[in-house]
């Protein structure tokens, strides 16, 4: 196993009710700007109990977040947590409001331009922030994480910071009740792909992590048709947002080799052609591990055993079919597993490999060896 240094501050409340708690975690008498996202919100019950969560405090509302969280909306948020003088972040949403709520809150403790903490500069300052998560799928509630997309450059950009990891989350699964099918199959895969890149890599004597990694896959098979099925099974949804934690709270991933190209080649798909975040990590996932199966082997095999229980003669056809059942978990949950089913055809490969050299994302996976040439297989059998 590797060496590392695990920190993770955020103080989980998790449950049915809890949202009740916000006033134990916000410091009297503190001027809260509230971020949300396009409404839902005002649907589903969760505004109103965080208004009465939190009576006799002074609430300033910013809402419009948008899936991908876009950079300038994100500076009107600033100016509008600046002009009012609030101390404090509330984000009420999903991992769009949560990542944006983090880039406010480092930005409005930055004097110079917010565009400098995603192009490089270090946070050196957050103002506090927690949040009440609606969407179980990224993580963000209790990482130091963000993603923020700015359109006019056709880039998601990240910010990282262990001074951007929430104060406080809170997971009342019942939130998640009203999600349409689309995001309740996003939310799998994404928590399902988190898993897999820090886990079908190569053996790294971590049976500890393995084993983790194996137990939230599994779960989330099991559970996550379950919650399409039955969208208002509590049972479910609580066992669906605590793997989706898990998947990218920072513990999986300790000691062991990582493989995030998915994502890296993924964000480039949303930053040019505005697919979900999840709906491009179902399309190159199953490609890359296609074209990396010699690369991954090992773990290829113990995934196929452990997670799928394939245990046929041959191991090529244990690794094929193992890919196979991913492939169809992913349809299962509702989501595209090629381009063309998201009307994208081989014209778009140079676009993306342009962009992945543009932000240096050339040596890619775990060893560093997905050139842009191995990109460029990988979107060929995405397609
Ligand atoms: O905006 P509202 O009206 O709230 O609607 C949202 C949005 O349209 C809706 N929604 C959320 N909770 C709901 C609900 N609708 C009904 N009932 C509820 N309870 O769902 C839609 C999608 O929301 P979004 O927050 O965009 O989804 P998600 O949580 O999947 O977040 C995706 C973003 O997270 C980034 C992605 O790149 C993308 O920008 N990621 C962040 C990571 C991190 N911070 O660690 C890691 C991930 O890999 C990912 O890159
Ligand atoms: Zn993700």
């Amino acid at each position: 196993m590797r060496n590392f240094t695990f920190y993770n501050p955020t103080r989980i409340h998790f449950g049915e009710g809890q949202i009740a708690k916000l006033a134990r975690e916000i410091p009297a008498g503190s001027r809260v700007l509230v971020i949300h996202g396009g409404g839902s919100i005002f649907h589903n019950g969760v505004w109103e109990q965080v208004e009465a969560a939190l009576p006799g405090y002074s609430l300033s509302r910013f809402g419009g977040i948008e899936p991908n969280p876009q950079f300038d909306t994100l500076v009107r948020a600033i100016e509008q947590g600046r002009e009012e003088g609030c101390d404090f972040i509330l984000a009420v949403g999903g991992g769009s409001v949560i990542d944006g709520s983090k880039f406010v809150a480092a930005a409005l403790r930055y004097d110079g331009d917010p565009l400098d903490l995603l192009t490089g500069t270090r946070v050196q300052a957050a103002m506090p922030l927690g949040c009440v998560l609606t969407l179980a799928a990224t993580g963000s509630e209790s990482n130091p994480h963000g993603v923020i997309t700015h359109v006019a450059r056709q880039e998601k950009l990240s910010i990282s910071s262990s001074l951007l990891y929430p104060r406080f989350a809170i997971l009342d699964p019942r939130t998640t009740f009203s999600l349409p099918p689309r995001q309740i199959g996003n939310g799998v895969v994404d928590a399902f792909v988190h898993t897999v890149e820090q886990y079908l890599t190569y053996p790294a004597d971590a049976p500890l992590q393995d084993r983790y990694a194996e137990g939230l896959l599994q779960t989330l098979i099991e559970e996550g048709p379950k919650a399409l099925a039955n969208p208002q099974d509590y049972k479910v949804r609580a066992n669906l947002m605590w793997c989706a934690t898990q998947a990218l709270n920072g513990l999986l991933g300790c000691g062991v080799p990582q493989d995030w190209a998915t994502h890296m080649i993924g964000h480039e798909l949303t930053a040019l052609y505005h697919l979900d975040h999840a709906q491009t990590l179902a399309v190159v996932l199953p490609a890359l591990l296609t074209e990396r199966r010699e690369a991954k082997h090992a773990k290829l095999l113990q995934y196929a055993e452990r997670v799928w229980h394939i245990h046929s003669s041959d191991e090529d056809a244990r690794i094929e079919a193992a890919i196979d059942a991913t492939r169809e978990f992913f349809q299962r949950m509702g989501i595209p597993t090629r381009l063309s089913e998201h009307g994208l055809d081989a014209e778009v490969i140079p676009q993306v490999l342009a962009q992945l050299e543009r932000h240096r994302m050339v040596a890619l996976g775990e060893r560093h060896d997905i050139d842009l040439a191995t990109s460029e297989r990988i979107l060929l059998r995405a397609l």
